[in-house]
């Protein structure tokens, strides 16, 4: 490290409470309320409406949303064990663990060398007979080619739900990214765009599928008693059905709640989400200035036509070479750095579907070349420009 440059430590994630979300917080716990309530209720709608959909539900994490969307849509449709879900080559593990976790199969569709999501292009050759589903996955803040993958999905009457657990509060084509399938996943697990420290959020248009989700959270209850709400103040006809059916499961459900601690989190950031996604903005494109003379080494986030970037992070890719020099002199000096989401690689899924990473040559360049950093909205302009020096001096080095 050159002596004039100060080391700091520069986190992919942040955390910062405010003062509004201690306050909703303390409301909670000052009305004794911790299970499904006002503040999930209004986060869920709030949520929900500024992404273009009906309905939200919460539950506790971004995979645990993506897993209910499944099992509704296979329960509501009647899809055997053993169908097929397509899957980008790039994403995070959960995207292919709900499929296995619903007993289906995920097949992979390599990704875009300029984006890194689902190739559009590649999808007819993956599809069988056998295929029901697509889940496009939004990566790093940033929206898959939605209209080419919603034509080859109407053309096989197949569903999309979107995992945009990365990205929200961005747009495609003019529609907010969640209601462009038939369900929509977000995460607020930490380092995520709203941080509720555990959560996820389904979105939808289609009530019947919001209903059985809801109930599969929880424990595929009977959707007429989920609050604890939902017996009070009834008249007694109303109350006599409810108490019957109170303890009446209709699905094989999970144990997937949030609680309302999360939704007075994720209420009061939602408050704050343009001046976020605002400040993620303009850190990526004092990043991509900084490191533009770079480019004959470095692949920089690019925004599909069209489209808005959330930043949730910034993802770089070496066009040459391997990325661990680079990622090890990052890391030592304090920037942290995450493996831009392998899959194809992973040991668990090696003797279990037998991928081979030569048949998904993009995800096998990522895997190999791509990392990415912060662009979070806690990141000063000092932050952006260490890591700027660092990649620009780690390349003058090994010129
Ligand atoms: C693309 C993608 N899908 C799903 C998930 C799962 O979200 P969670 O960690 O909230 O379960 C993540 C989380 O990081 C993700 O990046």
């Amino acid at each position: 490290l050159r002596n004039d440059i100060p080391r700091r430590v520069v986190p992919v994630g942040t955390l910062n409470v405010s003062q509004r979300a201690k306050q909703l917080v303390m409301e909670s716990l000052d009305n004794n309320r911790l299970s499904y309530g006002p503040m999930m209720q209004r986060f869920e709608s709030e949520f929900a409406h500024l992404h273009g959909c009906r309905a939200g539900i919460m539950s506790n994490s971004g995979t645990s949303s993506l897993q209910v969307a499944l099992q509704a849509m296979k329960e509501l449709h009647g899809w055997c064990d053993g169908d097929e879900v397509i899957v980008p080559s790039v994403t995070f593990v959960g995207t292919a663990n709900i499929v296995l976790h619903n007993r289906m199969v995920p097949v992979l569709v390599d990704v875009e060398p300029t984006y890194y999501e689902l190739d559009a292009r590649l999808l007819e050759s993956r599809i069988t007979s056998r295929t029901r589903a697509i889940i496009p996955v939004h990566l790093f803040g940033h929206p898959a080619e939605m209209n080419a993958i919603g034509e080859v999905a109407s053309h096989h009457g197949l569903k999309i739900i979107e995992d945009s657990a990365e990205t929200m509060f961005a747009s495609y084509q003019g529609r907010p990214v969640g209601s462009l399938g038939d369900i929509g996943c977000f995460s607020t697990y930490a380092a995520h765009i709203l941080v509720t420290g555990v959560g996820g959020l389904s979105i939808t248009n289609d009530l019947e599928y919001a209903v059985r989700m809801r109930s599969i959270i929880n424990h595929g209850r009977d959707s007429i008693y989920i609050s604890i709400d939902d017996d009070k103040g009834k008249p007694d006809d109303e109350l006599r059905m409810i108490v019957g059916k109170r303890f009446s499961f209709v699905s094989v459900g999970h144990s997937f709640r949030a609680t309302e601690i999360e939704g007075a989190l994720g209420l009061a950031q939602l408050e704050e989400w343009e001046a976020m996604i605002n400040a993620r903005r303009a850190n990526a494109s004092s990043l991509s200035e900084r490191l533009a003379s770079l480019q004959e080494h470095l692949q920089l986030p690019q925004i599909r036509p069209g489209s808005e970037h959330s930043f949730m992070m910034f993802p770089i890719v070496l066009r040459h070479a391997s990325k661990n020099q680079l990622v090890d002199f990052l890391e030592l000096h304090g920037v942290e750095t995450r493996d831009m989401l392998p899959l194809t690689n992973q040991p668990v899924y090696r003797s279990l579907l037998r991928w081979r990473e030569e048949d998904y040559p993009v995800a096998h360049w990522i895997n190999e070349s791509g990392f990415y950093v912060g662009c979070h909205q806690d990141l000063t302009e000092s932050d952006l420009e260490y890591i700027a020096e660092l990649i620009d001096h780690f390349f003058q080095r090994n010129r």
